[in-house]
């Protein structure tokens, strides 16, 4: 079997701790080709891999069958949907974009093209995890769910201190996983309120097709001490607590990037997290910043307030 040539853009923290050892340690394919827009960061990653470096887009994709992304999402989704017009497939990076329209013409280029992809929402690809959804599908009767995911991303030590995610807070950055969780065990959202307490500290309220709802809260502005990272359902079948605690992201990376390769050989397009279960998924977190960015939206005092 020939080794699907996979190229990696971006050199940040996650590509060299998660992506290029993914890329590397992955039955059936190979990582051959890195681009990246700083010069000595894409060489050093390149050489590290013996993989190629590149600077030029069009070279870069000319050398590839299929393309890891580990950049933001705003520079993700146009990308991505240039390199689906060019043949490639895609391992993307959750959210898939900032904009609705960006997404939207992201799945165009992927069912113009007719390429694979696959969303790295991380917990979908543990084993435990999916166990888990296997058996609340199974068990049925769930009312509700509860999802909670307090990050320090914004402490000045954590790796993951970047612009977009200081601009877009833990809705856009951590939002995606829990609402990928809640959809898949609960049912696709039909429908979601929002509002935010301090910082980017961020409620949700999802309805799912079915009847169930759910409750989510996310930050990446927690004090470290109280970071966790948190989801169950509970129902007539009781409580279901999500194993989240032992997620090792290169094992799940492995996972996707396996499935891509496989829907790639075998020409099927469609997979439980695909470039359009990513857009849905994006779709859910649009709506909810519009309800946050919309000027009427005014927490009415429900107790009454005196100053003595
Ligand atoms: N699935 C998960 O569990 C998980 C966990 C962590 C991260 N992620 C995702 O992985 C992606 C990368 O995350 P990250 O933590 O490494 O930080 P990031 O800030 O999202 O990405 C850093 C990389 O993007 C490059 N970059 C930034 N702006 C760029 C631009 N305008 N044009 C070209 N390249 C640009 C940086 O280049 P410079 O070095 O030149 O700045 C660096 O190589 C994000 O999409 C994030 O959501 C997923």
């Amino acid at each position: 079997m020939t080794p699907l040539r996979f190229g990696l853009v971006g050199t940040g923290y996650w590509a060299r701790v998660t992506h290029a050892p993914a890329l590397a340690s992955t039955d059936g394919i190979e990582l051959t080709a890195v681009w990246g827009r700083d010069r000595e960061a894409t060489t050093d990653l390149a050489a590290a891999y013996r993989a190629t470096p590149h600077h030029d887009e069009a070279a870069f994709l000319a050398d590839v069958d299929a393309v890891a992304f580990s950049v933001p999402p705003g520079v993700q989704a146009p990308f991505a949907a240039r390199a689906a017009r060019a043949g490639k497939h895609l391992l993307l990076e959750k959210p898939v974009a900032l904009t609705e329209a960006d997404a939207d013409d992201l799945v165009d280029a992927v069912e113009q093209a007719g390429v694979a992809s696959v969303v790295f929402f991380t917990q979908r690809f543990h084993p435990d995890v999916r166990a888990w959804l296997a058996d609340v599908a199974a068990r049925g009767g769930w009312a509700g769910g509860v999802a909670v995911w307090l990050g320090t991303a914004t402490t000045s030590a954590s790796p993951f201190n970047t612009p977009w995610r200081r601009e877009k807070g833990g809705l856009w950055d951590v939002g995606p996983h829990l609402v990928s969780l809640l959809w898949a065990s609960l049912g696709p959202v039909t429908s979601v309120t929002a509002d935010a307490g301090r910082a980017d500290v961020t409620h949700l309220i999802l309805h799912h097709q079915g009847g169930a709802s759910s409750a989510v809260t996310v930050t990446l502005s927690a004090a470290p001490g109280a970071e966790s990272l948190e989801a169950y359902l509970w129902g007539d079948s009781g409580r279901s607590a999500a194993p989240l605690g032992r997620v090792e992201p290169v094992a799940q990376l492995r996972t996707a990037l396996a499935e891509l390769a496989a829907h790639a050989r075998s020409g099927q397009t469609s997979h439980p997290c695909d470039v359009r279960f990513g857009r849905d998924v994006g779709r859910v977190l649009a709506e909810a910043q519009r309800l946050l960015d919309d000027p009427r939206r005014v927490a009415s005092p429900v107790l009454p307030w005196h100053d003595e």
